[in-house]
């Protein structure tokens, strides 16, 4: 199962240090949470942060847009330095066109579901898809408790994509407990904040990460 580490809850005083600390600790992706403080009730990070920090990691930058309307800001992040760029499916009647767009210029699409949204949003994109993110929190948050249903959605899902080659992403409240569910769910990468995160080393994060993928 691959492990990609929120910076949600990394050091934003040392963001490039830190970014650097936990590729060089395993990470596969580096998940970055870009919130608009209107589709969720939190402001984060924008294009010119991703820019900033792109220099200090080689691996894939995971960007989950928790932005609404999200349109005029997907070529912004790809030009910033995003690989993979994740909208959510509540966040805009286009979906479609949304996912194309992010194709044609030449980054990995993402949509992402919060935890009320059912999956058959799904079926009329999956050829358009190219990581599906289950969340398992309320987007918003770092550090919150993992939710229980969201486990069947990922079974669906699982089902539903067959052989196509998608990522289906688990993101929030997973921790080396429950990492192990979330994978025999059908789950081939975790997003993980604070159970990566809990003290600011790379040491801590190495340890962090291998005690995920082993669990
Ligand atoms: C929540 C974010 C998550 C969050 C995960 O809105 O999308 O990526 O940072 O953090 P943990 O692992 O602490 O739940
Ligand atoms: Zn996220």
């Amino acid at each position: 199962m691959k492990i990609a580490p929120s910076i949600l809850s990394s050091d934003f005083a040392n963001l490039g240090k830190e970014i650097t600390n936990v590729t060089e600790a395993g990470a596969d992706w580096i998940h970055i949470d870009v919130m608009d403080g209107h589709f969720v009730p939190n402001i984060t990070i924008g294009p010119s942060v991703v820019k900033a920090i792109r220099p200090y990691s080689n691996i894939p930058f995971d960007v989950h847009l928790m932005i609404e309307p999200y349109e005029n800001y997907i070529s912004l992040f790809a030009d910033a330095g995003a690989d993979h760029i994740t909208i959510h499916a509540e966040a805009g009647p286009h979906l479609h066109r949304a996912l194309q767009n992010i194709k044609s210029l030449g980054k990995r699409a993402g949509v992402s579901l919060n935890p009320s949204t059912s999956e058959t949003v799904l079926e009329y994109i999956l050829d358009d898809v190219d990581i599906i993110l289950v969340m398992s929190v309320n987007p918003g948050f770092g550090g919150q408790s993992f939710i229980h249903s969201q486990l069947n959605k990922i079974k669906k899902i699982k089902n539903m994509i067959g052989e196509l080659p998608i990522d289906i992403v688990v993101d929030g409240g997973v921790t080396k407990d429950n990492i192990s569910v979330v994978k025999a769910a059908g789950a081939s990468v975790a997003v993980a904040g604070s159970s990566v995160f809990t003290s600011h080393s790379k040491e801590i994060y190495k340890k962090n990460i291998l005690s995920l993928k082993s669990s």
